[in-house]
This record gives C-alpha cells, sequence and structure tokens, in this order.
C-alpha cells in the first residue's frame, strides 16, 4: 500500500508515438475549463466522434479536478498518439501532480470511496470506465500520476 521509495514509473507517451500534445499547469480552479476545452478539441482533431469527445473530457476533467482539490497544483499533458502496434489513433491524457499522494489506490478506485465528507468518489473509477487503458501510481509525499488512453474502434 504505502509507497515511499522508488522513483515514478509513468510517463506522457509511454509506448506509443506522440502525434500532438499539449500541455495545461492547473494552478487555480478555473484551470478546469481550460482542460476540458483542450480536451475535446484534442479529441476532435484525433478524429473521435463528438460523444466520445465528451467523455474523454468528462474523463479529463476528472482527473484535473482531482489535482485541484488533493494537490493543489499539476500539470496535465493531452496527447494525440498513436498505437505501435496497429496503428490505430487515440488520445493520452496524463496527470500528474506532487502533491500528498494516495496511501491505497485499490481503496481510492472503489467506488463511492472519497476522502472528502461532501464528496461522491465516482470520479477515478468513472474515468478508468471511460477510458481503454488506466495506469496510476502515487508516492506518499511526493505525488500522483495518471496515465489513460482511448483509442479509436
Ligand atoms: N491527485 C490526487 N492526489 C491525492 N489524492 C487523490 C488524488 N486523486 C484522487 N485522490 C484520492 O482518491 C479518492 C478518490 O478519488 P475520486 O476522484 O474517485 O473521488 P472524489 O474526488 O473523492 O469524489 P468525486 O470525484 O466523485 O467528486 C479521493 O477522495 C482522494 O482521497
Ligand atoms: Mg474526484
Amino acid at each position: 500500500m504505502d509507497k515511499l521509495e522508488g522513483e515514478f514509473t509513468l510517463f506522457q507517451g509511454k509506448n506509443v508515438n506522440i502525434l500532438e500534445s499539449v500541455l495545461v499547469k492547473l494552478v487555480e480552479d478555473y484551470d478546469n475549463g481550460h482542460v476540458i476545452f483542450i480536451a475535446r478539441e484534442m479529441s476532435v482533431k484525433a478524429g473521435f466522434m463528438s460523444t466520445d469527445e465528451v467523455m474523454i473530457a468528462t474523463a479529463a476533467s476528472e482527473l484535473s479536478t482531482n489535482i485541484i482539490r488533493y494537490a493543489k497544483k499539476g500539470e496535465m499533458i493531452i496527447s494525440i498518439i498513436k498505437n505501435l502496434k496497429d496503428g490505430r489513433k487515440g488520445l493520452e491524457i496524463y496527470a500528474s501532480d506532487n502533491g500528498p499522494g494516495i496511501r491505497d489506490i485499490e481503496l481510492a478506485m472503489q467506488e463511492q470511496y472519497s476522502s472528502l465528507p461532501n464528496s461522491l468518489g465516482l470520479g477515478l473509477p468513472s474515468v478508468k470506465r471511460i477510458m481503454d487503458e488506466f495506469y496510476m501510481e502515487s508516492l506518499m509525499g511526493r505525488g500522483t500520476r495518471v496515465l489513460v488512453r482511448r483509442w479509436m474502434k
């Protein structure tokens, strides 16, 4: 559970080709709006249908809300990517912060688990459901990294 030592292993564009990337710094609440805008724009550019575009923007928004809420600040890199194996295009969201970290990722991933009294605890489970690939790692006192991808069907 508690991971204190070691290095982060997740990084933007791990095991894929990056075609285009946009970095969004997260500092204030309103940066969430910027994330939603960029996620939609990049989804359209990648060629996703508008239903997918909305889903991807929702996932991006959940991740940026978590960063602002739990780590105060961080950054997101949203990229159009290409699968090395089959050449399919996709969208990747890499969320990174140097906040407190998550003690128990399995618990945090559970539906309706929240460390805050007035939150639903549905953010991360819905991100996982929306995206085709989901990776998360956290080092206590050092921060959290989330890497998610959705591929074109
Ligand atoms: N970047 C992060 N840094 C530290 N802790 C985090 C981070 N993201 C999530 N967590 C922890 O994981 C828990 C679950 O996150 P999740 O997004 O699923 O739910 P929530 O944010 O509590 O509620 P909701 O997203 O439904 O408003 C959070 O309550 C928090 O304790
Ligand atoms: Mg959340």
